[in-house]
């Protein structure tokens, strides 16, 4: 570690400001000041010494995992309203879990969340471990949520790395290396730069994902405005939008699938089913669909997986909705169709005004909506 920390010194730090201790602890310290007068108040925060509620912290990080403030804000306060402690958390079954996440997306996160919250009930006496090792061994904590935990909650040194930081850090430095291969290097340098800050390890992991958020912002930086300008090798050049630097991006696979609303006038509700507990969307409701497949071609003579659905005469097709996954995106021809049905075992009617109670993805409401929508026109 400190073999590479040297070679980094010797080789892009020759380019920046930071060539001592001194200089760090200045880059800091102005970084801290602007955090104290400026950083963001958000309803999980921390500001002034305040003791942190762990759980709050950890809910909170989870939810920001891919997702962004605006959204999370109101998913954090109803969670907190409903689950106002780990212990309070601990009592909600994962479907209830399930549920007050819908539209949120990422649905693993949910269930790791609930999963956790057991193992904290069960083996730990709802205390948090205080160690990088200790939280990672929980399900649904990794590397970034882990440092996150630890700097914020606990107030421990950890190298807190996401894309803010790492924009924040690529032109601080002006780290050529591109993104996401060059992580490792960039971890080396949030090592260096987030070492000993007045110790606010909290705080100042916090500042930085302002600093990324409101100032070094992807397009347009607010360069003039920023309070550790003086130690920015890219900013001050005009340099930085060019940076990070990334590899190519691959193209996104496609899927296709059909997708079936059936609606029941007389309930005002719509035929869902659970899916599978393993896999994508796991133990989340559907709308029948066909298999999702690779190739439209391939979805001519698809069913919906039961004979009295597959005979069912649908007449109206409504359009494809879109949906982006992570590593797809998937077009799904949606057909609409209004009758009663006898339901087999793990299909439900849901209401319309019932859906907050489910746990529903976006992509379903998206297509659901969809369909109804098409009906009215
Ligand atoms: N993004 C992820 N975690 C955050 C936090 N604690 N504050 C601001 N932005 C964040």
């Amino acid at each position: 570690m400190m073999e590479r920390m040297e070679t980094l010194m010797k080789s892009s730090f020759d380019h920046s400001y930071f060539d001592s201790d001194a200089a760090r602890t200045a880059f800091q310290t102005a970084l801290l000041d602007w955090y104290d007068r400026q950083g963001r108040d958000l309803p999980w925060r921390y500001k002034g010494g305040e003791k942190p509620d762990p759980y709050r912290v950890w809910l909170s990080e989870v939810m920001l995992q891919q997702t962004t403030i605006a959204t999370v804000k109101d998913y954090f306060e109803r969670f907190t309203a409903k689950w106002p402690s780990l212990k309070a958390f601990t009592t909600a079954d994962e479907d209830e879990v399930l549920a007050l996440w819908s539209g949120l997306g990422y649905y693993s996160r949910a269930r790791n969340l609930y999963k956790a919250g057991q193992i904290l009930k069960d083996d730990y006496d709802y205390q948090f471990p205080e160690s990088l090792e200790g939280l990672k061994s929980l399900p649904g904590i990794g590397d970034y949520t882990a440092a996150a935990i630890c700097a914020i909650a606990f107030n421990k040194q950890a190298s807190v790395m996401d894309g803010n930081i790492e924009r924040v850090l690529s032109r601080l430095f002006q780290i050529e290396d591109k993104l996401p291969k060059a992580k490792r290097i960039f971890k080396d340098y949030a090592d260096y730069i987030s070492a000993d800050p007045l110790g606010r390890h909290g705080d100042f992991a916090q500042a930085m994902m302002d600093l990324g958020a409101t100032i070094c912002t992807p397009k347009q930086p607010k360069c003039l405005l920023c309070p550790v300008r003086e130690f920015c090798v890219a900013g001050p050049k005009g340099n930085a939008e060019a940076y990070p630097k990334k590899e190519a991006k691959k193209k996104k696979p496609k899927r296709y699938a059909k997708a079936i609303v059936i609606f029941n006038e007389t309930d005002n509700a719509v035929l869902m089913r659970k899916r599978p507990t393993s896999g994508l969307l796991a133990n989340l409701y559907e709308v029948p669909t066909t298999p999702w497949l690779d190739a439209k071609k391939d979805l001519k003579g698809q069913g919906y997986g039961r004979d009295e659905l597959n005979r069912l005469d649908v007449k109206k097709g409504v359009g494809a909705v879109k949906h982006s996954f992570t590593h797809f995106d998937f077009f799904i021809d949606v057909f609409s169709y209004s009758g009663m049905l006898a339901l087999s075992d793990d299909e439900i009617w849901v209401p319309l005004n019932r859906f907050e109670d489910f746990g529903i993805p976006t992509l379903m409401k998206k297509i659901i909506y969809h369909a109804l929508k098409s009906d009215e026109a």
